[in-house]
């Protein structure tokens, strides 16, 4: 055997040869896979150096100087915290269980019926993305019925992989009409009553994203009879409340009234938008069960779905939500910021609408005013979309979604002209 051999024999041995060929064939099968789709938008959005640009693809809110904004509550909220010189040790699995009960309290109101009862099984989950997943890891192993989820059409672009990576079914039901940019409450009623028996039902509880059209009320009202006769589950995301309208009560309409006729619910909540928290991670999953012990047993089970995939959830966002909701001053106070965020939201849009009309739009916008919530669905054809930013630098998502929270008293006319040049 010449040396070379030798040396190759014991480097076999040794599980040392050709380490770079194995090790570089592991991942040669992975195709590279496609940029998501609003990140997209914000990296191309970096990359112009025009003066004028403005990002109206992400959906954070932003101050009228298209500054992030920290709610003064958050902040005294922390220092509250820093003065309490708490511990860094893990939550309990299912989270903060003072976080918890104020969670479900929030969206059912104080004093509800199902949380007196002990029907709510509650656990803190990873903002509203994580809070859905365990849901939908819930469904995917104990639900009876059919292990499909009918979303409306369009949904927020994360629902369906949500769904699908948990094991679920995806499938839609008409939402929006393109013709009026509003609700096509007759195409929803109908998908919705071809629904098989025992299927699971998504539903945005307020600011449906991306199209900012939600039911009325007497809408919600036949839908939830709708659900009821067809023998529906109904899941609600509810990552807006307080934001659509300004108030937390208006926002929970559609969950309170489902609950009030009987139905029960899943339920996901996020505090990234109405707290401004977004990097927090602060939500929470609800299941309302028929009785407590059901409640129980649900929520052990959620436990060890949780166990197997983080363990616990991050401590510091859901002591800052505690600490606002378990302290009746600064409670107010965050009520009164979200109404303040609303409110500029409400008062751009028809600044959007002024300024179009302005330019000498003749379209009809009405729907800019008449939509709700951090997005507007402007209407914008894709290629319009391309156009505009082509042309003015202004970003957003193909399907013509814009978030409002990007729009401020200084770029408006800007925008409203970008708006108007490529749609005459
Ligand atoms: C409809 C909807 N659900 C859930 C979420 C979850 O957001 P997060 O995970 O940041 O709380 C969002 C955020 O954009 C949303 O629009």
């Amino acid at each position: 055997m010449s040396l070379k051999q030798t040396v190759t024999l014991l480097q076999a041995r040794n599980g040392i040869n050709s380490v770079k060929q194995r090790a570089s064939s592991w991942w040669s099968g992975v195709q590279m896979g496609p940029p998501d789709v609003i990140l997209g938008v914000t990296e191309a959005f970096k990359r112009d150096t025009n003066p004028n640009k403005i990002n109206l693809g992400v959906g954070a809110y932003r101050d009228d100087n298209g500054k992030p904004y920290i709610l003064p509550s958050v902040r005294k909220a922390e220092e509250q915290m820093r003065a309490k010189n708490l511990d860094k040790e893990y939550a309990p699995i299912s989270g903060l269980s003072d976080f918890c009960k104020r969670s479900i309290e929030l969206a059912l109101g104080e004093g509800a019926d199902v949380v007196a009862n002990g029907l709510n099984a509650t656990i803190q989950g990873i903002s509203g993305t994580g809070s859905l997943r365990v849901g939908a890891a819930f469904l995917s192993g104990f639900f009876p019925g059919n292990k499909v989820v009918y979303i409306p059409s369009p949904s927020w672009g994360n629902h369906t992989p949500i769904f699908k990576h948990s094991g679920l079914d995806v499938k839609t039901y008409k939402y929006y009409d393109p013709k009026t940019c509003g609700l096509d409450f007759a195409g929803a009623v109908d998908d919705i009553s071809k629904i098989p028996e025992k299927s699971i039902v998504l539903f945005h509880a307020c600011a449906h994203n991306p199209t900012g059209v939600d039911p009325t009320k007497e809408q919600w009202a036949e839908l939830s009879q709708l659900v009821k006769n067809k023998n529906l589950f109904p899941y609600f995301d509810m990552a807006y409340q307080g934001f659509a309208t300004g108030s937390i009560e208006n926002d929970a309409y559609a969950v309170r009234l489902f609950i009030k006729e009987g139905h029960r619910v899943a339920l996901a909540q996020s505090y990234a938008k109405n707290m401004g928290l977004y990097g927090e991670r602060a939500g929470a999953f609800s299941i309302v069960g028929s009785s407590k012990d059901e409640a129980d047993r649900v929520m052990s089970q959620i436990k060890i779905l949780i166990r197997a995939l983080y363990s616990n959830p991050p401590i510091n966002g859901a002591r800052i939500v505690s600490e606002i909701l378990g302290d009746a001053n600064l409670k107010k106070q965050w009520l009164q910021e979200v109404k303040g965020m609303a409110d500029r939201i409400i008062s751009v849009r028809q600044n959007l609408r002024d300024n179009l009309k302005k330019e000498g739009s003749t379209r009809n916008w009405e729907h800019i005013t008449n939509q709700i919530g951090m997005f507007c669905f402007t209407g914008l054809t894709a290629p319009q979309v391309e156009k505009i930013t082509k042309d003015f630098s202004v970003y957003l998502t193909k399907d013509g979604r814009i978030s409002m929270a990007g729009v401020t008293s200084k770029n408006v006319g800007y925008l409203a002209n970008a708006i108007h040049a490529v749609t005459k």
